[in-house]
């Protein structure tokens, strides 16, 4: 399965024959088919070096310490190279807990570093109980929100879980992106849109576009942002 431009080879939540209804535990068994009906690794998304993430991690300068929350992580590889990196207090989030299990299964032991939780950012429930974190990192999570109120419902969460100070990096397909992602339509952004979904409490330090080849050598462009709360 890959992110399509346009239409879709498999089902999508609109289909018949899948789930008609964006609830959680719709949503949930949708992602988790994505994850289990292929190898993840040849999913659209999937990188074996998450660069411009980890990158953009990089130059927050956080301690080894800091609570680096990514959201929607599916199986990425970043929680592997932040681990190899010496951070030490991360959380996981995901929808769906097929996908949160394939990164279990290669970080092994250095679980007690991670902490897993499955919830629903535009639902959340346990997600209302985590702390506050220094770093708030989504690749290709936001931009599958396309409500506004789920939008609004991902921004009040953010604003309530990020420490001033600490940092938003929000990776979403480019305006010049695919419109359709996992049978899914996406909203695409600029690094204007973002910031004001953020606010003026939080300062753009950094953006830039990005192609990302896909496993199947398809390119999928994507704006990445990095933005400081300041208020
Ligand atoms: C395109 S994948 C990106 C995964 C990962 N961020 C990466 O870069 O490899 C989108 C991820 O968002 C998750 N997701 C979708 N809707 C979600 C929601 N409402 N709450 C939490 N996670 C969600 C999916 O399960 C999936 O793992």
């Amino acid at each position: 399965m890959s992110c399509q431009t346009n239409k879709e080879s498999s089902c999508s939540l609109t289909d018949k024959g899948c789930k008609t209804s964006n609830s959680t535990e719709n949503l949930a068994e949708y992602w988790c088919g994505k994850y289990t009906d292929v190898d993840y690794k040849t999913l659209g998304w999937y990188e074996e070096e998450a660069t411009p993430s980890i990158d953009l991690i990089l130059e927050t300068n956080v301690a080894k310490n800091a609570v680096i929350f990514n959201v929607g992580a599916g199986s990425t590889t970043l929680i592997d190279s932040l681990l190899e990196k010496g951070y030490t207090n991360l959380i996981a989030n995901d929808i769906s807990s097929c996908a949160l299990k394939n990164i279990k299964k290669r970080i092994g032991e250095e679980q007690q570093k991670v902490e897993f939780i499955v919830d629903d950012l535009v639902n959340p429930t346990l997600l209302n109980d985590i702390q506050k974190v220094d770093v708030w990192n989504d690749r290709a999570v936001l931009h599958f929100f396309t409500d506004k109120k789920d939008q609004d419902t991902y921004f009040d969460l953010l604003h309530q879980k990020v420490k001033k100070n600490g940092y938003v990096i929000l990776s979403e397909f480019n305006l010049d992106g695919a419109t359709m992602c996992s049978g899914l339509p996406v909203k695409r952004y600029d690094e204007t849109m973002l910031q004001n979904k953020l606010g003026n409490d939080y300062k753009l330090l950094k953006s830039f576009n990005h192609d990302y080849t896909m496993p199947n050598g398809e390119v999928r462009k994507y704006v990445y942002t990095l933005f400081q709360r300041v208020n």
